[in-house]
């Protein structure tokens, strides 16, 4: 069941603060839905996990790579979201060099849940993860979903093209030429 609006969640992240003496100068900011959606059109892609292939090697850097392009298509924000806690994202998005698209930790998984995309990972042993889409949302309204096909508990295989971001651009670009028509 897909959700119409993303669910009121608080996620746990970890800020740098400069204030903070000590090698890990980093303390945690709870940041809701509300501060993440409201008032934005915005595209989540959510993923399996931190440091996976599929992952690290297109969907987020070409995020990154094409951020221009989707603002240039009316959106303010790219996240990227994946059920690891604040530390792994953080050093993910830091091992990425990613500085335009922000990293939501969904640790605990309640945000994929509630959008009805936690699935078993048993069989690679990562528990309860993300199924792989994207979402493009506007105002906490989801505008449109791109889930990848297969939904199912322990897939054998990680179906990617659907939350790719160029097929997501390709997308926005059909709806603004269709609304012009
Ligand atoms: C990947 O991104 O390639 C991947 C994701 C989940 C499990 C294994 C691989």
């Amino acid at each position: 069941m897909i959700a119409r609006n993303v669910p009121d969640v608080t996620f746990r992240t970890r800020v740098r603060d400069e204030s903070i003496e000590g090698p890990n100068p980093f303390r945690w900011e709870d940041k809701t839905s509300a501060d993440y959606f409201s008032g934005k059109r915005v595209i989540l892609f959510s993923l399996p996990g931190a440091f996976t292939p599929t992952c690290s090697t297109y969907q987020l850097p070409d995020f990154e790579k094409l951020y221009g392009e989707f603002q240039a298509e009316g959106i303010d924000e790219i996240y990227c979201i994946s059920v690891n806690d604040a530390f792994v994202m953080n050093a993910w998005g830091k091992a990425q060099g990613i500085d335009k698209i922000k990293l939501i930790p969904d640790g605990s998984g309640e945000f994929t849940r509630k959008m009805g995309m936690l699935v078993r990972k048993d069989n690679l042993g990562f528990g309860l993860r993300s199924w792989r889409y994207a979402a493009v949302i506007n105002n906490g309204a989801i505008e449109k979903m791109f889930v990848e096909e297969g939904f199912s508990d322990n897939c054998e295989t990680d179906p990617y093209g659907a939350s790719s971001p160029q097929n997501i651009l390709e997308a926005l670009r059909a709806d603004k030429d269709s609304a012009a028509a």
